[in-house]
């Protein structure tokens, strides 16, 4: 069983699929385990910590690797060099990129999704989208603190008090959770809305106060997989309405709200940021997929008003060291499941609940359920 964990070609990923304690447990599956050079670079793992844990660092690495561990999707000069039938598990980013799922599919790849994970207790230690999400909460309050002008905490001095920041958090999932915690450490006052109503007792036992409209298209909010649902127009001018009253007094709004496989919720207008006070700031997270904020710009911080947006790419890749070994921690679970641990080989279950879940494509096709071509479907 050869295992090769890829460099990343995209120069704006700082992440790496694998750490040398995850290479340690792949060697402990009995994996031969190979690391392209520099792979580790940007998250502070230099090659020789990698073959301390036992690895080959080569060029040659994903050449005739069974499983290929990566952050992102393989680009069409990746998936040249892979060998047909190889497992490449990654963040395959799979809504609306048809063509890129058939180059995996022509390439002969088994290509898993892991952000297609199921939201079960088994796959919990596997969940990329929550150990990433969580980083990127945490880093989205240090990037907001670092672009407003004043204090977050109320501090008492001698020459007078500095009031706390009064800061407010858009979706209250695993991001907007770790966003309302990391805030409240550095003594912000803070509040929160999301749209499922299991987020309200969640935001009041960090401490924060839970705004939201609280109507019946609320109560049924939420989907069997624990996601948020598109709200109907109606739902829409409500909250806005109410967001935009609370908006008016807030220092910084970071927002995080989602919807699986559909363009972000618009949650701040144009006139909501002119509402704010200059030296008040936004971080975006959703940015990527649309974002929440019209005037947020993917991959830049902009002005309007005085009030700053920050509309980061890739926020986890912003703490890349941490998030590196969340991930890769999260791709060795995933790996487990994979492999026979008595026979030391792959041993692929394709009815595991998990496997089902997150395969992509195999055998030359799309084979995901959501995915594959609507004839084929
Ligand atoms: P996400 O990243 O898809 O969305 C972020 C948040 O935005 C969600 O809380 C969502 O309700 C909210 N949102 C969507 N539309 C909105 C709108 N119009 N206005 C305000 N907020 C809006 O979700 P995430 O963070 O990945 O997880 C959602 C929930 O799933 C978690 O809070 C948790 O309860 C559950 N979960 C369960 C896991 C498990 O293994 N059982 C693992 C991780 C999360």
């Amino acid at each position: 069983m050869r295992i090769a964990v890829a460099r990343e070609i995209d120069p704006t990923e700082n992440r790496v699929a694998a750490t040398p304690e995850t290479v340690k447990k792949m060697k402990g599956l009995g994996a031969d385990v190979s690391v392209e050079p520099d792979a580790g670079t940007k998250s502070g793992i230099p090659d020789a910590e990698f073959a301390a844990a036992g690895a080959t660092v080569t060029d040659a690495a994903v050449k005739d690797a069974d499983v290929v561990l990566k952050v992102r999707r393989p680009a069409a000069s990746e998936l040249a060099r892979y060998k047909k039938g190889a497992l490449v598990i990654a963040m395959m980013d799979p809504y609306d990129e048809d063509a890129a799922l058939k180059a995996m599919a022509d390439a002969g790849i088994v290509a898993f999704a892991m952000e297609l994970l199921p939201r079960i207790t088994r796959a919990q230690v596997m969940d990329v989208l929550s150990s990433q999400a969580n980083l990127a909460g945490y880093r989205a309050v240090i990037d907001a603190a670092a672009e407003y002008g004043r204090a977050l905490p109320m501090m008492m001095t001698a020459a007078g008090t500095v009031p706390a920041a009064k800061l407010f958090v858009m979706g209250a999932g695993v991001a907007g959770l770790q966003a309302i915690a990391t805030a409240r450490r550095l003594g912000a006052i803070v509040t929160a809305t999301d749209v499922r109503p299991a987020a309200k007792e969640q935001v009041e036992s960090l401490g924060a106060k839970f705004i939201a409209v609280e109507d019946e298209e609320f109560k049924q909010a939420e989907t069997a997989g624990g996601y948020a649902k598109e709200m109907s127009k109606e739902y829409q001018a409500k909250q806005a309405a109410l967001v935009s009253e609370h908006i008016k007094k807030q220092d910084i709004v970071i927002t995080t709200a989602l919807i699986p496989g559909r363009p972000a919720p618009r949650l701040i207008s144009k006139d909501m940021v002119a509402s704010m006070r200059p030296g008040s700031v936004i971080v975006d997270l959703a940015v990527e997929r649309g974002g929440n904020c019209e005037l947020a710009q993917a991959g830049e911080v902009v002005e309007s008003g005085g009030v700053k947006i920050v509309g980061h790419r890739n926020v986890p890749g912003r703490i890349a060291a941490s998030a590196s070994s969340l991930y890769a921690r999260n791709l060795f679970a995933f790996l487990e499941i994979l492999v026979d641990k008595n026979a030391k080989a792959l041993a692929v279950n394709w009815g595991d609940e998990i496997v089902k879940a997150t395969a992509l494509t195999r055998d030359g096709a799309v084979i995901h359920p959501s995915f594959a071509p609507k004839s084929a479907a």
